[in-house]
């Protein structure tokens, strides 16, 4: 087991990339802090990780371990309130897997200032709120792995989704600059950036046969991403089989940006 003994906050794990992390994390024994800020999702998380069937349950492979904390990453009392449930129940955080994100589409020039504004605290700002929080611990302990979920549309432009292009852009440039700062005190921060991925967040465009075409047209590798493939990045990203790489953005696109 490659986490085994270690704690993982993941943000948005309520859904989609975050919720199949928590299984993966959860099978290579890590003790998972199952964060989102819908109640509903995250209860379906925890009762995935604690099936024994999804965490192959074995004398070797205990069932997953995992605890729920309602939290909105974008307000910083419910993120320090986050990482205080988890050292009440675990008394260590090792790996924080910055995930939660949102989307929302329309043209720049008539993206109203309170979706702009929402954007980019759900998805930047509650980077550095949850990283501030748990940084802290890590330091005390002398080690951490912090991963942050990007995206490709922080390295190329999309259309009609500029506040979310900002938001990405802006967490490969913060996920570099903790990279320099704290690489010193052995806490590894890199980001995961993800092409298109089928979850909730693409349902609707993934349903729209001319967008769904365009994907795939887009992407040289013949099928589209699943939560999986992210989950597996991560897992090598929070796993000390990565203790060299730091300020890296690992872009799991099937070939999208490589054109
Ligand atoms: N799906 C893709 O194609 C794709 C591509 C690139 C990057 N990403 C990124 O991956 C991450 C996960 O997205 P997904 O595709 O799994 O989407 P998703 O909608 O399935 O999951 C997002 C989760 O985040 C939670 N969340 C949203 N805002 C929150 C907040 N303020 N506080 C706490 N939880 C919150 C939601 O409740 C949900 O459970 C996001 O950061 C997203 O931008 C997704």
């Amino acid at each position: 087991m490659r986490l085994k003994n270690q704690v993982a906050i993941i943000t948005g794990a309520g859904s989609g990339i975050g919720r199949v992390t928590a299984l993966a994390f959860a099978r290579e024994g890590a003790k998972v802090v199952v964060a989102d800020w819908s109640e509903a999702g995250g209860a379906e998380t925890i009762k995935l990780v604690k099936k024994p069937s999804s965490a192959k349950a074995t004398e070797d492979k205990p069932k997953g371990q995992a605890i729920f904390v309602k939290v909105d990453v974008s307000k910083s009392s419910e993120v320090e309130q986050m990482v205080k449930q988890c050292l009440a129940e675990y008394g260590q955080v090792d790996i924080l897997f910055n995930n939660a994100g949102i989307v929302k589409m329309g043209a720049l020039h008539e993206t109203t200032e309170a979706d702009w504004d929402q954007v980019i605290n759900v998805n930047l700002k509650g980077v550095f709120l949850c990283s501030k929080a748990v940084i802290p611990q890590m330091l005390k302990q002398g080690r951490g792995k912090i991963v942050n979920t990007a995206s490709i549309a922080g390295l190329v432009g999309f259309d009609k989704i500029g506040p979310y292009c900002a938001s990405k852009g802006g967490i490969i440039a913060l996920t570099r600059e903790m990279a320099v700062e704290y690489g010193p005190k052995k806490i590894n921060v890199n980001c995961i950036a993800p092409g298109v991925i089928k979850t909730a967040m693409t349902k609707d465009m993934l349903n729209d046969p001319a967008t769904a075409q365009g994907f795939a047209a887009s992407t040289p590798y013949p099928r589209l991403g699943e939560g999986e493939d992210i989950a597996m990045a991560a897992v090598y990203l929070a796993s000390v089989e990565a203790d060299f790489v730091t300020g890296e953005v690992l872009v799991v696109d099937g070939g999208w940006t490589a054109r």
